[in-house]
């Protein structure tokens, strides 16, 4: 498949593991894939490997935490690129704990990097969509924004307003024919996800008994669904949150 020809694609979090499958996955069917990390060096290495397969890529630091940095992220690619396609807003950090476990820090840096980033990133994208007539952005939001899991406050407050954002910028910008979708994973194989199984003292294979489907996702799924979101082949889907989660349900 070659949906993406001649398309200008940003991803955030590029350099992690469901980033890194999408930016490939986005450059392997012909779009120009900005690979942006706050870890240049890590999105360094996924571009290089995206252009040893053929693909184009482009790797660009920015700390999303930062609203100047998303801000000048936009503007770098427009300029350098021309044009904005398709905004991927994976990046996010999953900061665990119940309330009183958590730090303020926790708190406020979980909204900045899985929320706010999303609103400096569209509102510098919004208007270049706008006057080509068409964009696509697809949100990583997560099963537990919708169905939280215990002793992951913030990380499940942030992605529950992930998708409620995502519904609202649907609604407000599919009259410009800007469709926005969110990407709902439950457990899926990545380094966020090993962090957590180790601090919890448990291990893959606990993981997968626990999923209907016999094992927890691989990063190349996620990446599957959202190259779908972002592409033609999903034209009427605007506003959508879609699960991707082996049939799992949050216990
Ligand atoms: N792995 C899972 O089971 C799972 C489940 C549901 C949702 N998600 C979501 O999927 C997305 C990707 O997660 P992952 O599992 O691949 O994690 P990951 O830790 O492998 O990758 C996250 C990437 O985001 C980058 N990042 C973190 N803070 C940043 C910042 N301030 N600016 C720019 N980049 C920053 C990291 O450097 C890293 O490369 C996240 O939004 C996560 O919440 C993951």
């Amino acid at each position: 498949m070659h949906r993406f020809e001649n398309k200008v694609a940003i991803v955030t979090g590029a350099a992690g593991g469901i980033g890194s499958a999408i930016a490939m996955r986005l450059a392997s069917e012909g779009a120009t894939v900005v690979i942006s990390d706050v870890n240049l060096q890590a999105a360094q290495a996924v571009a290089e490997g995206i252009q040893e397969e053929g693909g184009k890529a482009l790797a660009i630091a920015a700390d999303i935490a930062q609203g100047d940095a998303c801000r000048a992220l936009v503007a770098d690619v427009a300029e350098r690129l021309g044009r904005i396609d398709i905004l991927v807003n994976n990046a996010g950090v999953n900061r665990r704990g119940n309330l009183l476990a958590l730090s303020e820090d926790d708190w406020h840096s979980s909204f900045a990097i899985n929320l706010d980033a999303m609103f400096h990133l569209c509102r510098a994208v919004l208007p270049i969509m706008i006057e080509a007539g068409a964009g696509a952005i697809v949100n990583t939001a997560s099963q537990w924004g919708l169905y939280p899991a215990p002793g992951h406050i913030a990380y499940n407050v942030t992605k529950a307003a992930v998708a409620s954002f995502t519904q609202n910028l649907a609604r407000d910008y599919a009259p410009h024919n800007i469709r926005v979708n969110a990407v709902c994973p439950g457990e899926i194989h990545t380094p966020m996800l090993e962090a957590g199984v180790r601090r919890a003292g448990k291990t893959i294979a606990d993981l997968d008994r626990m999923v209907p489907f016999g094992r927890i996702g691989k990063p190349e799924e996620v990446a599957a669904l959202v190259a779908f979101l972002a592409s033609d082949e999903a034209a009427f889907m605007c506003g959508s949150l879609v699960e991707i989660t082996g049939a799992q349900a949050v216990g």
